[in-house]
């Protein structure tokens, strides 16, 4: 098939790698700066095997790049829109990006494939809104919903084994191009209807950052009671209703979506009368997990002015350099009306722009003179650093592990180090015991 996909940023590009990969051909369009770069091989986001993907579908002939909608659009199959929804004022999700798409192929001489599939995700009853947009203009397109599950960080996995495609659509025609287009990956597909469609990406969205709010919350519970959270949430995700996935406790979750789709949904529930509480909570844990943990620190400091906080991992979580709603900059913004210094790593967000922080090169850096440690982000060369040096070079070797990154055997040798004292999440704090501290 030919296909046009209109935005190349995570989303867009990985459908578009993985579609040329199931042999279809397709045109990415975005702007002119980001084509540039594109057409170079060069990428702006860290995403495990894209690039050798992107290199090699080009090599084959099946990945094009464009700029202008119209022209990329001329004989193709289908046109998908990828292009972002970020949350807009009042909690709306602004949609200014999708409604170019439609104006552009408004004014594109009736040029417009039979299909448009809208991937970014939009509010419940967008794509009838778009499909009777579209006739406005005299385009008799049909308009369907196929949303996307890709996590940053394994989004080409999840593209090529998720657990379930959904189609929303009306017509036969459009479900058989559908099937067609994902043809070659081994899933359950759901047909159902647009909205529903609609509402499956917010729904699966707002579900999976409860499990998260819901161990958090039991985090808490466990650390005031002296249990250990992983082994509670190990035992209540052996449960085959509940499942084990999504029930880390830790930092709390960040990212581009769960928060801006929360919020999509809260004031679209708000929008007919419903409050939706359970949403409502769910966020309000998880704003409260920065200042809580960061409150730890502060009680064992006593006066924050002028300590230094290194910080382990600043995107949001490992395998991207994606800084969007990463609890760093949550972080961050309190740590400066603490007065409190920050020193960061992290693997693969090499240079920031973010004022007040100083960025190192190395993890021991990070905690030379450190007056606490925190490991914001659970990559795993970080459970693999000589923990008892790191302790050493640290003023204070206070660490909060935000992630629970260390084994117990880490944990245990670290420990014997002078005046450790070791914060983990959702089971007490441990300190070096003084009859067994050594000067290692
Ligand atoms: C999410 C959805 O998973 C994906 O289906 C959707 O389409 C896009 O949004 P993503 O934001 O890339 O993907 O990352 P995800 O793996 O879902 O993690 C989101 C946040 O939750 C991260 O900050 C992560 O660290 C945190 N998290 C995840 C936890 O704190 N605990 C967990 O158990 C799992």
């Amino acid at each position: 098939m030919q296909l046009t996909i209109i935005g190349t940023g995570y989303v867009g590009l990985v459908a578009a790698v993985c579609f040329a990969k199931l042999g279809h051909f397709v045109t990415a369009v975005d702007r002119e700066h980001v084509i540039h770069g594109l057409r170079e091989n060069k990428l702006s986001l860290w995403e495990p095997d894209l690039q050798e993907m992107l290199e090699s579908c080009r090599r084959e002939g099946r990945l094009f790049f464009d700029t202008d909608i119209t022209h990329a659009s001329r004989g193709a199959d289908a046109l998908m829109i990828a292009v972002g929804t970020p949350s807009g004022t009042n909690g709306h999700t602004d949609l200014s990006q999708v409604d170019e798409v439609i104006a552009q192929l408004k004014q594109g001489d009736g040029v417009c494939p039979p299909l448009i599939i809208v991937k970014s995700t939009v509010p419940v009853g967008t794509c009838d809104e778009l499909e009777a947009n579209l006739l406005t203009a005299g385009l008799h397109t049909e308009v369907v919903f196929n949303p996307e599950f890709l996590r940053q960080g394994s989004a080409i996995n999840d593209f090529m084994n998720p657990d379930r495609i959904v189609f929303g659509c009306r017509s036969h025609l459009a479900k058989a191009a559908l099937h067609q287009m994902y043809k070659g990956i081994n899933a359950p597909i759901q047909v159902c209807d647009r909205r529903s469609a609609e509402l499956i990406k917010y729904a699966s969205n707002a579900f999976l950052a409860m499990k998260i709010s819901f161990a958090n919350m039991i985090a808490d519970v466990c650390e005031g009671y002296g249990a250990d959270n992983r082994q509670v949430m190990q035992g209540v995700g052996a449960d085959r209703r509940i499942g084990p996935h999504f029930l880390q406790a830790g930092i709390g979750y960040g990212g581009s979506c769960f928060s801006k789709d929360l919020q999509s949904l809260l004031t679209s529930g708000n929008a007919i009368g419903r409050s939706l509480p359970l949403l409502e909570a769910t966020a309000q844990i998880n704003e409260e997990r920065i200042p809580q943990l960061l409150e730890k620190l502060i009680s064992l400091w006593g006066n924050p002015r002028g300590k230094r906080l290194g910080v382990l991992g600043i995107s949001f979580k490992p395998n991207t350099n994606d800084m969007r709603d990463a609890p760093f900059l949550t972080l961050l913004r309190l740590c400066y009306l603490y007065g409190i210094e920050v020193q960061t790593f992290d693997p693969v967000v090499q240079t920031t722009s973010i004022e007040g922080v100083i960025q190192m090169d190395t993890a021991y850096e990070v905690a030379t003179d450190a007056d606490a440690l925190i490991i914001m982000t659970e990559w795993p060369q970080f459970a693999e650093l000589d923990w008892v040096l790191m302790a050493q070079l640290m003023y204070q070797p206070i660490l909060l592990d935000g992630r629970n990154v260390l084994s117990e055997e880490t944990i245990s040798r670290l420990l014997l180090v002078e005046n450790v004292i070791y914060i983990p999440v959702g089971r007490p704090l441990e300190r070096t015991n003084l009859a067994t501290s050594s000067h290692l």
